[in-house]
């Protein structure tokens, strides 16, 4: 089970039997459903907002030694995860609030802003949701304080383009606005100014991002046209997911052997619980870094319950910078045979080690192997997640657009902080 080398692949030990009519079912209701609108967004994304996101990016670039993306969820893991991965450069930071209640979390982002010139991207599609609001307000006091009349231009809102709080207060106090689409929910919105123009600010090619997104998008038409779904690697993955948690395995750890994909590991997390956690089933995602996870969870996975899987994020090709064991004398360490080896080819023997390790252990491990770590295979990354999610939720009958169980802690919240209306 595997596609060329130039473009994602799947592999897994296991058979599968996968059902081309019910993808095309699947897919037909992904397109109609009044949230699918990111199922053809690398194509049909508005190209006049994505040139003034990166003219406003240019700008923050020019008077901002920070931009504090304000925002919880989907309003913000997607584009961390992005920056995380790449680090790119750019004169300005990116920070984050509004995604915690946490006071300490708040004097710490202030510490940073003294004396500092920063700007605000507050992003709620619903423009009500009480963190990023409570740090809005506090933000807003912040820049008010700094810049007098001045502040108000400091201030991007991406929000829906007609309704919500936060919406009217941009429109009533003139602050730049861009748009959630109303047809795609936070999860799958990195793809959109919630995620683009933060991370045009930090430096990332978002025209690049877009066309990685686009090769997945274009891959999946090629295997409808073709008749040839079953063998495209994010339909593949969905149906491994579920046949595995059919079989009684109810865990999924996605792991990676790259730090920086750290925080594209809670990306997947928020989008994978959020969708599929409902009416009492789905499968429980977390994840993992090696090899510091191979020090904790390691042990678990090694030889603790087998009711988990586990999902390998891999790369073919190390890019970026590398490193050559160095010599030292007399072999103190006893580490001489690794001598003039790559620290990416001893990281690589690791992965391999470690899923035979697991599969010997009765894990089951899916392999999804990217070219190398760069932002056209994130953006395809992306887009295979979002696909595979979809289809995964679909398979279980759930609704992977909805999120109808997060509204219970923010009712008991609000009895509790006796809210009135
Ligand atoms: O994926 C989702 O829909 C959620 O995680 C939302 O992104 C999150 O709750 C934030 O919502 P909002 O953008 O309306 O503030």
């Amino acid at each position: 089970m595997s596609q060329s080398r130039s473009t994602l692949q799947f592999q897994s030990s296991q058979s599968l039997e996968i059902d081309q009519s019910q993808v095309k079912q699947f897919l037909q209701e992904i397109e109609t459903d009044p949230m699918g609108g990111w199922l053809n967004l690398p194509q049909d994304y508005g190209r006049s907002e994505f040139k003034r996101i990166k003219k406003t990016a240019q700008a923050i670039q020019t008077n901002s030694e920070y931009l504090v993306c304000i925002g919880i969820g989907g309003s913000y893991l997607g584009h961390r995860a992005v920056i995380d991965a790449l680090q790119p450069q750019s004169p300005t930071k990116v920070l984050y609030a509004g995604n915690s209640l946490s006071p300490r979390e708040l004097d710490n982002l202030f510490a940073k802003l003294d004396d500092k010139d920063f700007s605000i991207n507050v992003i709620s599609k619903s423009g009500t949701t009480t963190e990023p609001a409570i740090a809005f307000r506090f933000l807003k006091e912040k820049l008010f304080a700094r810049y007098g009349d001045r502040a108000a231009s400091r201030i991007y809102a991406t929000t829906d383009a007609s309704f919500g709080a936060l919406h009217n207060e941009a429109v009533q106090n003139n602050y730049s606005r861009f748009t959630v689409p109303n047809n795609i929910g936070g999860r799958y919105s990195v793809l959109t100014a919630v995620g683009l123009l933060p991370l045009a600010v930090s430096g990332v090619d978002i025209d690049q991002l877009m066309s990685g997104a686009a090769r997945e998008l274009l891959a999946l038409r090629s295997s409808l046209d073709h008749d040839t779904l079953d063998s495209l690697p994010a339909v593949q993955y969905a149906y491994m997911r579920h046949s595995l948690y059919q079989s009684g395995l109810e865990t999924e750890v996605f792991a990676t052997f790259e730090p920086c994909l750290r925080e594209f590991g809670e990306w997947w997390k928020q989008l994978f619980g959020e969708s599929e956690g409902k009416q009492h089933q789905g499968i429980l995602p977390t994840s993992v870094v090696y090899t510091t996870g191979l020090h904790s969870l390691g042990q678990y996975l090694q030889d603790g319950r087998r009711n988990i899987f586990e999902t390998m994020l891999e790369f073919t090709t190390a890019s970026g910078p590398d490193f050559q064991i160095p010599s030292i004398a007399n072999n103190p360490d006893g580490l001489g045979y690794l001598e003039g080896m790559k620290l990416s080819d001893i990281n690589q023997k690791a992965l391999q080690a470690t899923v035979d390790a697991h599969r010997n252990g009765g894990i089951p491990v899916l392999e999804i192997i990217s070219p190398e770590l760069d932002i056209i295979n994130l953006g395809r990354l992306i887009y295979f997640f979002e696909l595979a999610c979809a289809l995964s939720a679909k398979l279980s009958g759930v609704n992977p657009f909805d999120q109808p169980g997060v509204e219970d802690y923010k009712t008991r919240m609000f009895e509790l902080l006796g809210r009135t209306s």
